[in-house]
């Protein structure tokens, strides 16, 4: 039976570190959110990313603008923001309504207050492994990874999933740690004969418990960044945790592993910010 890697823990812990760093600070670090619309999968995240602020005593402000909003207005708004002192950190809740050019939110928030990462500066800069912002969800994987003493140099891992936002800069990152990382999709020949190989596999192709245990080496460390729904309608991930469980070495669960990471590594960059803006 694997051990199961415990998300919500390691998050409670980063998060209690950021709270006693913030507890000394003379100003507070800001994080801005902007949601538009009323994706009410949209609604939830944001609402806990604000309790995650009050949480570790940051300032926050949650813009909620209507669906109609005009790129204009949106554009306008994060230049208000890029130009406010007490805004450390811009996060634009994705996905936007159709009529908006994410590309171009993406690029108008300043990179020093990107605390997605999701600006080609930053993205650019995970590149060359100079960074200051880690994106979110990936990072989450990183400490979920180092908090469980599972040392990556020399680890053939794999990633399944390609996106700018996930994939991408989780292989980049497993890269730094010098794992030889294969990255699959859905044009992948054959994923099970690569899933095999892995010491370390990270999960994220949106489709539930779509890993079963054949695809799975005795001992692996099985990482799962999916939500999704199963037959019943409940929560679960990428990868069949019960059966997946009896093979692995480690595995985190869902809900419970990746998820409660990503708001933690969320206030992580805000605090970096802050810090590289001078607050003290
Ligand atoms: N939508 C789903 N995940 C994310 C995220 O990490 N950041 C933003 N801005 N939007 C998202």
């Amino acid at each position: 039976m694997a051990t199961i890697i415990d998300g919500k823990a390691i998050s409670a812990k980063v998060r209690n570190e950021i709270k006693e760093e913030v507890e000394k600070m003379a100003v507070k670090p800001g994080l801005a959110v902007i949601i538009v619309g009323e994706d009410p999968a949209s609604q939830v995240y944001v609402r806990n990313k604000a309790k995650g602020c009050e949480e570790v005593g940051f300032y926050s402000e949650v813009h909620r603008l209507p669906e109609q909003t005009t790129e204009e207005e949106l554009l306008a708004l994060i230049e208000k923001l890029n130009e406010s002192d007490k805004i450390d950190g811009i996060l634009c809740q994705l996905p936007l309504p159709k009529h908006l050019d994410e590309k171009a939110v993406i690029n108008a928030i300043r990179a020093d207050k990107d605390v997605d990462a999701f600006h080609p500066v930053n993205t650019g800069k995970i590149m060359i492994g100079d960074y200051d912002f880690l994106p979110c969800t990936p990072a989450g994987v990183m400490r979920l990874i180092s908090e469980t003493g599972i040392d990556v140099s020399g680890k053939k891992c794999v990633v399944i999933g390609r996106s700018n936002i996930v994939g991408k800069p989780m292989a980049m990152l497993l890269l730094q740690k010098n794992g030889t990382v294969t990255i699959c999709h859905s044009r992948t020949s054959d994923l099970k004969k690569e899933c095999l190989q892995a010491d370390i596999l990270v999960v994220a192709i949106g489709k539930a418990k779509f890993i079963t245990a054949d695809y799975v080496k005795p001992g692996a460390v099985v990482i799962d960044v999916g939500m999704d729904r199963d037959e019943n309608g409940k929560l679960c991930g990428d990868v069949d945790f019960a059966g997946v469980s009896e093979v692995a070495g480690a595995i985190t669960p869902v809900p419970g592993g990746v998820g409660p990471m990503t708001i933690a590594m969320l206030l992580t960059n805000t605090l970096k910010a802050a810090r590289l803006k001078g607050k003290k």
